[in-house]
């Protein structure tokens, strides 16, 4: 029986009990209950409980209207933001592309040029610095333009049978030289998701992870990384938790938005990039608050979580 159906049993039930209740209370209280010289109490007791039963059944009914209603408004109001989020990242794409095209030539001539010119200067003239300021500055933005069409790409999920270890692993080693410079330990505890062999993209999976992992490494204050991996028979997840400063609470809500930032050179696409992989692989990467690393859970948390089989290989078994 479904849970909603319920509602109307225990209403009904509910009310029979009320009409039964009610009778023993006027027998009790010594009301006469009689038909035609005889003793009818059963009877009274039988209709009371009759018709509270329906008056039960009806508000479980009603009760039940509401709560599918509110959830057909809460889907539709989900389905309404993911439009628009979709409309969003279409009109990034467009204007990712035009950028692309419009500034990276003439930002290629002008970074060949400045190192052209720097070969004249000897390395300690002021003119030297000066060009490997705007080859730098070039490299950066040649870098952003690279993260904004990634980004503008739909992320194209070709998935194979991959062990989850290596792919951890993989990450981490692309983390390693800011772990390093920034002295952030990692300890992985995967064991519970043996035997972790998976359907995914690795190389995007991979990306989600060293994302995840740069910025807890990147939080001011983070000394510990820890990632835990855990498996239900729905799919599987790894939480990335940090001792960091955590999320300031106005932010949280903005994690995921292309361009959302609070780093002086950040491009804010790493978070939304990486909850466009795990939808794409038919998963979510959520916030998850008080699960930080950091004493009584300070710190900042991440969830990704993947289920076993991607929706179009379900759709096709
Ligand atoms: N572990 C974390 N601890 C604290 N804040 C975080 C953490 N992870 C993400 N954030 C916040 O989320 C913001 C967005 O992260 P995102 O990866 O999308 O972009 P970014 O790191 O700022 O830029 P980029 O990824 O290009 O370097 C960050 O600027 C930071 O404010
Ligand atoms: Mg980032």
């Amino acid at each position: 029986m479904s849970t909603d159906r319920r509602f109307d049993l225990w209403g009904a039930a509910a009310g029979a009990a009320l009409g039964l209740g009610d009778t023993a209370l006027l027998v009790g209280l010594g009301v006469d209950m009689q038909v035609a010289g005889r003793d009818a109490s059963l009877l009274v007791g039988l209709v009371f409980a009759f018709n509270l039963a329906l008056v039960g059944g009806l508000a479980g009914a009603l009760l039940r209207a509401r709560r599918r209603e509110r959830a057909a408004a809460t889907e539709l109001a989900a389905t309404r933001q993911e439009v628009f989020e979709n409309e969003k990242l279409a009109a990034i794409g467009r204007l990712a592309a035009g950028i692309a095209h419009e500034v990276r030539n003439p930002l290629g001539v002008m970074r060949a040029s400045a190192a052209m010119v720097q070969e004249q200067f000897a390395p300690e003239a002021d003119a030297h610095r000066a060009c490997s300021f705007v080859v730098d500055e070039a490299d950066r933005l040649n870098g952003l333009i690279t993260a904004l069409l990634a980004f503008a790409r739909p992320s194209h999920v070709e998935p194979t049978e991959a062990d989850l270890e290596p792919l951890v692993d993989r990450a981490l080693a692309l983390a390693r030289p800011g772990l390093d410079v920034r002295r952030v330990e990692v300890s992985a505890e995967l064991a519970p998701l043996a035997p972790s062999r998976v359907r995914v993209d690795p190389d995007l999976i991979s990306q989600v992870l060293l994302c995840l992992v740069t910025n807890a490494s990147e939080a001011d204050g983070t000394r510990h990384i820890q990632l835990r991996g855990h498996r239900d028979p729905e799919g599987w997840s790894i939480r990335v938790a940090d001792d960091g400063p955590g999320v300031a609470e106005q932010d949280r809500g903005h994690l995921f938005e292309p361009f959302f930032t609070t780093k002086a050179r950040g491009t804010g696409l790493g978070l939304a990039m990486a909850g466009q992989i795990a939808r794409a692989h038919g998963g979510t990467l959520r916030f998850l608050e008080g699960a930080g690393a950091g004493p009584n859970g300070r710190g900042a948390c991440f969830e990704l979580r993947l289920p076993w089989q991607l929706p179009r290989e379900r759709a096709a078994a």
